[in-house]
Formats: C-alpha cells, structure tokens, sequence
C-alpha cells in the first residue's frame, strides 16, 4: 500500500474528475493520502476531503505564498482545525525565495507563528522551502521542541545530515526520476531509509515517463522504483517502509 504524504488535491487541476480519480487511488494501490494545504480556503477544503474519503487526512496552514492574508484571526482558525481527528499536521508552511513577492520579512514572520503554534499543538511541521535553505535553517534552529519533514527536499546533502540529525524527515517527489536530478540522488544516498517518505506534490511533478502531465497518486509507483534502484531495495520494500514511516511521522494507526 502506497502512502502519498503530500496531495494537493483540492487544486482546481481535478475541479472536472475529482471524486473518479480519488475512488480510483485505492485501484493504484495508494492506501493513504496527506492532503497539504495553502492557505484558508485550501484547508478548509482539505478537511471537507478528510471528511469524505477514510484514507484522507489533512495539514492545514499557510504557505509563504499566501503569507499576505496571514493574520492573528488565522492563527485562531488553525487552533480550531487542528482539534479535528484527520488533521495531523500543520502544513505547508516555509519560505521560498523564487518570486520577489510576498517579501521575505513576511514570509519569515508567518513561518515562525505557525511553527509557534505547531509547538503549542504538538503537531509536526510540513516544510516548503524554495530557494531559502539558509533562512529556513536559521529559523527551524530556535524550534527544536517541533517535529517534521521538508517536503520536496532540494538543499544540499550536507544541510539533509543537520536536519537528519535533528530527527526530521525528507520528501521526495517525481523530481528523483529527472535526468538532472544528481542532487536529489546523493541526498537520497545518505538518508537512512526510516527517514523516507514519498510525495506525488500532485497535480505538479510528475515522475518520468509522465512528466509534466498532471500527476497523481497512482504515478508514485515510478519514484518508488527509483528510490528502490538507489538504495538496493525492492520496490515492494521501498512502498511498505515509506508507508510505514509516512505513518509514525504523522501518527496514522
Ligand atoms: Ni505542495
């Protein structure tokens, strides 16, 4: 059984087929789905999904993107969401550097409050972190009371050891199938394979041979297959211990 622990699936790429292609997860062998989320909208509709379907839960959350319409009323929106049984995360929240907007001091101030209140809540962090490893680093440094994950791991092998050591977990996406993914590759090489967990971040970064059609959580079978050649694993070993470790790291029975 496959466990995608990072979904987008209240994206308005699957407005036409949502509920088809959710029935037909369980039929591409996925068992399990962590739905993130962006912002209030989104995680609202992440918990609607959770409510829905069994093998769905939800992180709720703001993303720097949507760091603007962050305020203290959020903050009061995400201690009411996260009473509820399917949230497990607070999620994805972080910095990322790739655009000039929202600037970087507000992405910074809305990624302390939420790791703030991941620590008052005892729920683990989904991090984003895009082109901002140093700031990222810098903040997650004054938390060492809260647990997570970088989603879609793209710092250095050298930056995974520290985050390794702080006992956190890397995603890892389509990306790993890339021909130019050597950076990703020496990463997955010293990550102990108990600190795996595997991602679709779908509808974006289909693995190869589908890349850039729109992804789901069937298509992590590929990455599976990848992470299996690199660690000298099966594929069906690959599959069982990321489920297994997606599962402790959220704290899914
Ligand atoms: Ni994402």
């Amino acid at each position: 059984m496959i466990f995608d622990t990072h979904a987008h699936y209240t994206d308005e790429a699957f407005d036409e087929d949502r509920n088809e292609l959710i029935q037909s997860l369980r039929d591409g062998r996925v068992g399990l789905v962590m739905n993130n989320s962006c912002d209030a909208a989104s995680s609202e509709a992440a918990l609607a999904l959770s409510e829905k379907y069994p093998f769905i839960y939800a992180a709720v959350g703001w993303h720097p993107e949507g760091a603007e319409e962050f305020d203290e009323g959020c903050v009061e929106k995400l201690r009411r969401w996260a009473k509820h049984p399917k949230v497990r995360a607070i999620g994805e929240i972080g910095l990322d550097y790739y655009y000039e907007t929202p600037e970087r001091e507000l992405q910074k101030r809305v990624f302390r409050r939420q790791l703030e209140l991941a620590a008052e809540l005892g729920l683990p962090v989904v991090v984003h972190d895009r082109e901002a490893h140093e700031d990222c680093m810098e903040i997650l440094r004054a938390f060492p009371e809260v647990r997570g994950e970088f989603h879609c791991y793209s710092g250095s092998a050298e930056m995974a050891k520290e985050i390794l050591a702080r006992g956190w977990y890397l995603g890892f996406t389509g990306v790993i199938t890339f021909k130019n993914a050597r950076k990703a590759i020496e990463v997955l090489e010293i990550c102990p394979p108990e600190r795996i967990l595997i991602e679709t971040d779908c509808p974006y970064l289909a693995p190869v041979p589908l890349r850039g059609k729109r992804n789901d959580s069937r298509n992590l079978i590929y990455v599976a297959e990848r992470i299996a050649e690199i660690k000298g694993m099966s594929t069906q070993e690959v599959i069982c211990l990321t489920t297994e470790n997606g599962k402790r790291f959220f704290g899914i029975e």
